[in-house]
């Protein structure tokens, strides 16, 4: 289920409400979170709103969740996730007492480890990753009393027996049979561990009565649609689909989540979201970031595979699905898996029209000279892999028939940020857009996922005096000035989510092998193919020139998206 934890709990009222007990509201006009950036006293606006907003929140999740006592058992304990995402979001709904009473966390790893050592490590990470940095010395250590470290073999039955026995020892039946198992290892290790726990008893397909077991797993699940086909297969020989967590951190964001509220909450927006209205939609994940230290692993999985085959294809979905049934996991990942089914194929004969790669030269970036991709760690020197890519896709459905989507992700782009910009038809060739042709600005909404969050709606005004001129104005919502800086990590919303044995925000078996059958053709097409000299791009830049071309080609361009300061101010 989804549920609305947009308000930080210090907002959400002390009478608190009750499923969909909401109080009507005389002056819904005061109610706007809206506000004109060019001017207008917002904090005084929000003031005055306080009362009523509070009279308006919509609990969705009071009393829906219970998480039983259980141990989670993190397998790859000594690497990179767990100390900059797992272990930090598990430290912060411990502090912010969400995690059930008792509960146990045992980090799995082949290194020879003290429980001391594993959680001076854990400690570094913590300080230097989190979202809150310092960790309070009295909190980090009662914490730590729950952790301990397991040194074993990912393949040896009896590493597995002396799991069972540090899970006994606890003493209490449901830290020994309530188990959440988190694979955060490489792929090809997932099914032999599961197999193993499977064998040793601790994880009963079903569940064991009264108890669970579930595992979670992390990305990449598999490498293409027949890989992934055989890891279902082989995972659902030893526990049913329902207790397989398939993880795209991407859904645990809450701007991903709020692409549901924005659209099925408010009438007036989802009304605007029909091939009679919306001209184009463009979606951008963009990082400044190269490969970093991941080059052997980037080498095997290129930007389709990284981020297009998974966060990518799940905002689309988000964005483009039709209403849910209801709330419900099932409901959720029903249309989204529909959604995905009515993307039509790129033929491994079309790829040039709909698809472009692209690979980062070196340059000059944020005034440091940078490393081609070629040139990173433990890539290849001669390396075809694609560290951009540009999609034009359609979705053969009622709504969206002919609506070009275009999607784009890369690494070493100008600006790191993440958003969706729906891009309406312009006005009818009367009035206004008949003197003023293409200069006439076409209305947009974009949501901003990441960083500086939030809704930003594109009009056109009047710009003040005795002429009569138009240019573009925005009215701007920023969830940080409207919440607060209060942003949970999205490992903190799944790993508790997990925890409820709640999907929704989990991929589904079919989807997953959809969203597959998407790419591969693609990719197809690339291997065979060495990259062209058009297909580099320089770092700090928007990627490569035919990203450009796959737009123009329609009469498009390619919206950027703006740096924060931008944000706030009206465009020229
Ligand atoms: C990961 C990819 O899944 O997502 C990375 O493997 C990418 O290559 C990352 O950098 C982006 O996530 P975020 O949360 O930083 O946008």
């Amino acid at each position: 289920m989804l549920h609305s934890r947009m308000i930080p709990a210090t907002r959400s009222g002390s009478g608190s409400v009750t499923g969909w007990d909401t109080k009507p509201v005389e002056k819904l006009e005061m109610l706007s979170p809206f506000a004109f950036c060019a001017g207008g006293s917002h904090a005084k606006a929000m003031e005055r709103n306080d009362h009523l907003d509070e009279l308006l929140v919509c609990r969705l999740d009071t009393g829906a969740r219970v998480i039983e006592p259980c141990t989670i058992i993190i397998f790859g304990a000594s690497g990179d996730l767990t100390a900059r995402k797992l272990v930090p979001a598990l430290y912060h709904l411990f502090i912010e007492k969400q995690l059930p009473d008792p509960f146990r966390i045992i980090g799995f790893a082949r290194r020879e480890k003290s429980d001391a050592s594993w959680h001076g490590e854990l400690k570094t990470a913590l300080e230097q990753y989190s979202r809150t940095k310092k960790a309070d010395p009295v909190a980090w250590q009662n914490f730590t009393s729950h952790l301990t470290y397991f040194e074993g073999d990912y393949d040896k039955a009896k590493s597995y027996q002396d799991l069972a026995a540090v899970l006994k020892k606890f003493g209490n039946e449901a830290l020994t049979k309530n188990l959440l198992f988190y694979l955060a290892i490489p792929p090809s290790q997932f099914a032999g561990v599961v197999q193993q726990l499977h064998e040793s008893g601790l994880l009963q397909k079903g569940g064991a009565s009264r108890h669970w077991q579930r595992v979670v797993i992390e990305k990449p699940f598999g490498h293409d649609l027949e890989s992934a086909r055989q890891l279902n297969a082989e995972l659902t020989r030893y526990m049913q689909e329902r207790q397989i967590f398939r993880i795209d951190h991407y859904l645990g964001k809450e701007t991903i989540q709020n692409i549901l509220m924005f659209r099925f909450s408010n009438n007036i927006f989802e009304r605007l979201w029909t091939r009679q209205v919306v001209d184009h939609v463009q979606i951008t994940v963009s990082e400044q970031m190269g490969v970093g230290s991941r080059g052997s692993y980037y080498e095997e999985a290129g930007a389709l595979r990284d981020v297009v085959q998974n966060h990518v294809l799940q905002i689309l979905a988000m964005v483009a699905m039709e209403p849910p049934a209801s709330l419900e996991a099932e409901s959720i990942r029903d249309e989204k898996v529909k959604l995905l089914k009515c993307i039509r194929p790129v033929l491994p004969g079309q790829a040039d029209s709909y698809v472009v790669r692209g690979q980062y030269a070196g340059g000059q970036f944020d005034g440091q000279i940078v490393k081609p991709y070629r040139e990173e760690p433990k890539v290849r020197p001669d390396s075809n892999v694609e560290t951009f890519v540009a999609l034009n896709l359609f979705i053969d459905n009622w709504r969206w028939s002919g609506v070009p989507f275009y999607l784009r992700a890369g690494k070493r782009l100008a600006l790191s940020a993440s958003e969706v910009r729906v891009q309406f038809r312009p006005p009818p060739h009367v009035l206004f857009a008949a003197q003023c042709g293409p200069t006439l600005d076409a209305n947009s909404i974009t949501l901003r996922l990441q960083p500086n969050e939030g809704i930003t709606l594109h009009f056109n005004g009047k710009i003040p005096g005795t002429t009569m001129q138009i240019r573009p104005v925005r009215m701007h919502f920023s969830y940080n000035a409207e919440f607060g800086a209060y942003t949970p990590e999205a490992y903190e919303r799944l790993l508790l989510d997990a925890l409820a044995g709640d999907a929704t925000l989990f991929i589904r078996r079919d989807e997953v092998e959809i969203a597959w059958s998407i790419v591969d053709p693609i990719r197809a097409t690339w291997e065979k193919r060495p990259l062209s000299e058009n297909e580099f791009y320089a770092a700090g830049s928007w990627g490569p020139e035919p990203s450009q071309e796959l737009l123009a080609r329609n009469g498009h361009a390619w919206r950027n998206p703006q740096p924060a300061a931008s944000l706030v101010q009206n465009p020229k």
